[in-house]
């Protein structure tokens, strides 16, 4: 078995009060081969997805994401797998709804996502905004402790 990878993998509101859509979700995340390491059901006040997405406050759509996002309850988990910062993403596919039309239309975002705010899930984009991000959500998660552990744990 090859080295795990931690990623923050988020549910967010516009699914995560429909109970079937969040179970088949999981199903899809388990049968691609990867370990709930930690769950969170989880409510974001806007001063909280402000932070979360700071780096986008320039953006066009900086408020509508930040509104969405507080507008009700989320799912965080954290989650392990080889490779799960790219494969993840992959899984979740484009951003933009509107291409998963042509490009990814068997996507998670392509299956569940309406636009592209309300684009269902989020996935870290790289090794250090998934320490960030995890870090974030789950203060009392020590994830370079798990890192350290990993070997142990899982071989
Ligand atoms: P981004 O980090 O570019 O995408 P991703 O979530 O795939 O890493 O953007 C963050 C979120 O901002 C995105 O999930 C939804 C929202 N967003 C829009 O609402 N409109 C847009 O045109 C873009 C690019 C993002």
């Amino acid at each position: 078995m090859n080295k795990l990878q931690l990623t923050l993998a988020i549910f967010k509101p516009d699914i995560s009060l429909n109970e079937r859509a969040v179970s088949e979700i999981r199903k899809i995340i388990l049968k691609d081969n990867y370990l709930f390491v930690r769950t969170k059901f989880h409510k974001m006040t806007l001063e909280k997805a402000k932070e979360f997405y700071k780096v986008h406050e320039k953006k066009f759509f900086y408020n509508r994401l930040v509104y969405s996002m507080s507008s009700g309850p989320i799912w965080c988990h954290i989650l392990a797998r080889e490779n799960a910062i790219k494969e993840w993403r992959k899984l979740m596919g484009p951003t933009k709804v509107f291409k998963t039309i042509y490009d990814e239309p068997q996507s998670l975002r392509g299956n569940y996502g309406v636009t592209d705010t309300r684009n269902t899930l989020h996935g870290s984009d790289s090794d250090e905004n998934a320490r960030t991000e995890i870090d974030f959500f789950f203060e009392d998660f020590d994830i370079n402790k798990w890192y350290a552990n990993e070997e142990k744990l899982f071989r």
